[in-house]
């Protein structure tokens, strides 16, 4: 039976979003489904700014970044009011399901929404901090760290050749697997994360022992630490304050930001959204609700939508031995 579908993008906009949106238009195509795009993300549901998405919008939107429905982050919506507005717009347009690409933000409010409007609601994981529980990656992630890895790269090249210290911090909210990633990627000297950050003075410690191993064996060094966001108490100006205090001067910060969230998705994510849009369409219409549909080991998988922002989605154990294995011996 036709179907009347509608798609949003919300939060941090991820490469990949719109490979996704691809995917959903194409199938929906196929299917026979209407499908409408909300733009803005939350906020067009609530201000009813919609438009039909068909072929025509498909032309080389694999490659492209950002998201051709634009995001934003909508306080409005949050609310009680905002949500019962929501479902009512929802039912004005005569939809059955609503598919939600975003972050652990938006499926709460794709939550907030069940509690207002009985329609079906599906979630796709897209956030470049891939800190989502139920899926091995988000659309995005891999992205974002080729691009820290690349910068990071370039760093160094300016580190060695003046054989300077070199703090760098990437993005990922509370989480770690950014900079875990690029790090490792990137062979970096130093790597401070949210999971493993005890306090500042064990990691001061910890660097400065490194250093000065570094400099017993060669006078002169250059040495790359990346910083995730919001760790470090103070930021980047009061690590190296920190380190300066501790005898390490000649530091420059680098803040890589925003940077990270654009560019050409790679295929990695390219593949993983193509797959989650047009797997989101395949439940179209089936009694599966409120659930994130994700990929762990490359099979396609349903989580409750509250399951995905329970507790902290854990760095994988091996990975970060790896960083400390490989990247904390003296050379
Ligand atoms: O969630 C994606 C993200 O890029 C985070 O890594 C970062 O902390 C945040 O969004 C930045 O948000 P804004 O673009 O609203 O400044």
């Amino acid at each position: 039976m036709s179907k009347r579908v509608a798609i949003l993008t919300s939060g941090g906009d991820a490469p990949g979003m719109n490979a996704c949106l691809r995917a959903t238009i194409i199938a929906c195509e196929r299917a026979g489904y209407t499908l409408f795009g909300y733009e803005h993300g939350y906020n067009g549901l609530l201000e009813q700014e919609y438009r039909q998405l068909s072929l025509s919008s498909t032309h080389n939107l694999i490659q492209q970044g950002g998201t051709i429905l634009h995001s934003a982050r909508s306080k409005a919506f949050k609310t009680v009011e905002g949500a019962k507005t929501s479902a009512d717009n929802l039912v004005a347009l005569d939809i059955d399901t609503l598919i939600v690409i975003g972050g652990d933000g938006s499926f709460r409010g794709a939550d907030h929404l069940s509690h207002y409007w009985p329609g079906q609601i599906i979630g796709i994981p897209g956030t470049i901090d891939n800190d989502i529980q139920g899926t091995d990656a988000t659309i995005g992630f891999y992205t974002a760290v080729d691009t820290a890895v690349s910068s990071i790269d370039k760093v160094r090249d300016t580190a060695d050749a003046f054989e300077r210290i070199f703090l760098v911090e990437v993005m990922g909210r509370e989480a770690g697997f950014l900079a875990l990633h690029a790090a490792i990627a990137s062979a970096s000297d130093y790597v401070i994360l949210p999971e493993t950050f005890h306090n500042e003075e064990s990691e001061l410690n910890n660097i400065v022992q490194q250093i000065e191993n570094r400099r017993a064996l060669r006078a002169s060094i250059s040495y790359i630490i990346v910083v995730a966001e919001n760790v470090w108490p103070g930021g980047l100006s009061a690590l190296t304050q920190s380190l300066n205090n501790k005898g390490i001067e000649d530091i420059r910060p680098v803040t890589l930001g925003h940077v990270q969230r654009g560019g050409s998705p790679t295929s990695q994510d390219r593949i993983l959204a193509t797959n989650l849009g047009r797997y989101a369409v395949d439940l179209v219409g089936t009694d599966v609700t409120n659930v994130m549909v994700g990929e762990r080991n490359q099979r396609i998988v349903e989580v409750p939508l509250t399951n995905t922002w329970k507790g902290r989605k854990p760095l994988n154990n091996y990975r970060l031995d790896t960083m400390q294995k490989v990247m904390n011996e003296r050379f």
